[in-house]
């Protein structure tokens, strides 16, 4: 992807009222979002909505490009999910986010 983590580190402000990432990171409203890419959605350790079980269990993994696609607009791409949170409208801001979880996620 073409993100900036550096710049992705201020948007994921955004997303701290809700998630930590990184060393001892743990859940809060939201999952612990270590290892999120190449995993399947709703399969870590974390008391998720049906919804997104469900959408784990339909076979939707966390790439690139699904993550982008949740972050848009979370509750039109999982119809359901308990994340409350209306979305990042700007690409660069999804992109560079996307950029800085993956820092996270070695491998
Ligand atoms: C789920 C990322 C903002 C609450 C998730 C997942 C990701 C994610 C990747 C799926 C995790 C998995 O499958 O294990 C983000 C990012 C955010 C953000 C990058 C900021 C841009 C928020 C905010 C809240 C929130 C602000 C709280 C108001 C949740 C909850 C879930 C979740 C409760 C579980 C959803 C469900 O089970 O349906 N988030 N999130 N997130 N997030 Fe966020």
């Amino acid at each position: 992807a073409d993100g900036d983590a550096d710049k992705g580190e201020n948007v994921f402000k955004k997303c701290k009222a809700c998630h930590m990432v990184g060393e001892d990171a743990k859940n809060r409203v939201g999952p612990a979002l270590n290892n999120i890419f190449g995993a399947v959605a709703g399969s870590h350790d974390f008391k998720y909505s049906d919804a997104m079980i469900a959408k784990g269990e339909e076979g939707l993994v966390w790439t690139a490009e699904t993550l982008d696609a949740y972050l848009e607009n979370p509750r039109a791409y999982i119809k359901g999910t308990k994340m409350s949170f209306a979305g990042l409208k700007k690409e660069k801001d999804r992109e560079n986010v996307i950029a800085y979880l993956m820092q996270f996620s070695p491998d």
